[in-house]
């Protein structure tokens, strides 16, 4: 079903970071997808960029072989033509080497779409970014993505550097949770339909829940992780964003601003979390050896090999302070080596005023709204309804229940494909602001502050369970408990 992609105009688009991961994985997959799908059209080019000495040739042998190993089907003409957009040459983020190179080749094209994809370790993004400017390139937009920081202060840095050659309208900042199917239907769920808005408030909402469970561990990447933790890796960014968008007034139009003015306000209002109640309103932990899609699994310390207090399991409360959600708990929750992978933001409604039925009914159970992001992204709504059949009036919870798989015949698109050709537009809603990115460091911080001083270890978990119970403990001692699985 690509009959409705609308084609882009050409444009040009340079990664920094050609031969990485994330270049490999998802970028060039991602805009073959594109290609495929009939959106790139003549001129399009793609110009890889590193360190590395190589030919056009040799660049699109490493491309072939990464669309071959991340894309399930692959047509050869499309792969050829997809191909024959490619360039490379190579630059030193460090030093002026190859810049004059990649300078003339950009300037000598006509298009004036000029996209730089910074593909790189943050490290490198301020001296890309002075480069840029320095030979003639800042007119284009510039993609970056987290870790944008490591606190409020080191956000700030960062965002000064790139802010000193490209102004903040061409500056693209990636959450990857933002191109995700589910997250934007949040917005439809609540904008495109009558039936929500007027219950979307703490007159009517008990709580909601945000999980972010993951089943793998941190892989190959304990070195990087360790550094970061998981309230820096997954809350200050993803979770906050779902938060928000859970959580904003509508704003008047899908404008990049518009949207972008209500998320923040929304990190505005976050009530701060003290060391006085970092003991109630968050949980840390720390995975260790057990068994996970039916294997053992070694433990977090043992796979880094050294000791270590960073969290690879957080869970917190947040509350928001204005008038839509006074008393209303937000819960967050999100861990590795969990015992499922599994993404969703549970909204369960209050409780009916007042029973007209007997204890033969069985329990009213409140109603749910879950929308599940992965791994089978679709919307169910949980109501009360009667058991069919004679025998009086009993009640079930039972779900309105929508799979996008089986609703919709179409292939899974990755958020990348989706950002990209965002960026390619000109298009800024679904990127973060500089200052949604700071307010939700500023949230952030005091966490990590009064974790420092309380000097508590991480809680331990086994790998393949839901976490510590602390965790259990920090929502039952409110009267709820986890949702899982879409129950
Ligand atoms: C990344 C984190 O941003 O998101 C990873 O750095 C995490 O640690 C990943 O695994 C999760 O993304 P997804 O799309 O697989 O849910």
């Amino acid at each position: 079903m690509t009959s409705r992609l609308i084609p882009v105009d050409p444009f040009v688009l340079a990664v920094f970071g050609a031969t990485g991961d994330l270049a490999r994985r998802k970028l060039l997959p991602a805009l073959f997808h594109r290609d495929a799908g009939g959106q790139l059209t003549d001129p399009t080019l793609i110009v890889g960029v590193s360190r590395r000495d190589m030919d056009d040739a040799t660049f699109r042998e490493l491309a072939r072989e990464a669309i071959l190993e991340h894309v399930s089907e692959v047509d050869a003409d499309v792969l050829d033509r997809f191909l024959s957009r490619l360039h490379y040459t190579a630059a030193d983020a460090e030093s002026d080497t190859g810049w004059e190179a990649l300078a003339t080749l950009l300037t000598a094209q006509s298009i004036r779409d000029q996209v730089f994809y910074l593909a790189t370790a943050p490290v490198h993004f301020g001296p890309i970014c002075e480069r840029l400017g320095r030979f003639g390139l800042a007119h284009g937009r510039v993609v970056i993505e987290k870790p944008l920081g490591r606190d409020l202060a080191s956000a700030q840095r960062l965002n000064d550097a790139i802010g000193a050659v490209f102004p903040e309208e061409r500056i693209y900042r990636i959450d990857h949770y933002l191109g995700k199917e589910t997250v934007q239907n949040l917005m439809a769920l609540r904008f495109a339909n009558a039936l929500f808005e007027p219950l979307w408030n703490a007159a009517h909402i008990d709580h909601v829940q945000i999980s972010v469970a993951e089943s793998l561990g941190v892989e190959g990447r304990a070195d990087y992780y360790d550094q970061t933790g998981a309230l820096r890796d997954m809350v200050q960014n993803h979770m906050l964003q779902l938060l928000c968008l859970v959580a904003m007034e509508p704003p008047n139009s899908l404008d990049a601003d518009a949207v972008r003015d209500e998320k923040l306000k929304v990190l505005q209002a976050l009530k701060p979390i003290t060391r006085n109640d970092i003991h109630l309103t968050t949980v840390r932990g720390q995975y260790r050896a057990g068994a996970n899609n039916g294997g053992a699994v070694a433990g977090y310390l043992d796979e880094l090999g050294r000791a270590s207090t960073t969290e690879t399991f957080v869970a917190l409360k947040a509350e928001i302070r204005n008038w839509r959600w006074a008393g209303v708990p937000f819960y967050l929750r999100t861990g590795k080596r969990l015992a499922a992978r599994s993404s969703e933001i549970v909204v369960t409604f209050r409780p009916i005023p007042h029973s007209v039925f007997d204890s033969h009914a069985g329990p009213l159970v409140q109603n749910r709204l879950v929308m599940r992001l992965q791994p089978d992204e679709g919307v169910k709504l949980w109501l009360m309804i009667k058991d069919p059949g004679p025998g009086g009036m009993r009640l079930r919870n039972v779900p309105l229940d929508m799979s996008f798989a089986e609703t919709f015949d179409v292939r899974h698109s990755d958020a990348y494909e989706r950002l990209l050709l965002d960026v390619v537009r000109g298009q800024q809603t679904l990127f973060m602001r500089r200052d949604e990115v700071e307010a939700a460091w500023q949230w952030i911080d005091p966490i990590l502050e009064a974790w420092r001083s309380s000097e508590e270890a991480p809680k331990p978990y086994t790998a393949g369970t839901w976490g510590p119970s602390a965790a259990i403990a920090l929502i039952e001692r409110d009267g709820r408990t986890w949702v899982e699985d879409g129950a």
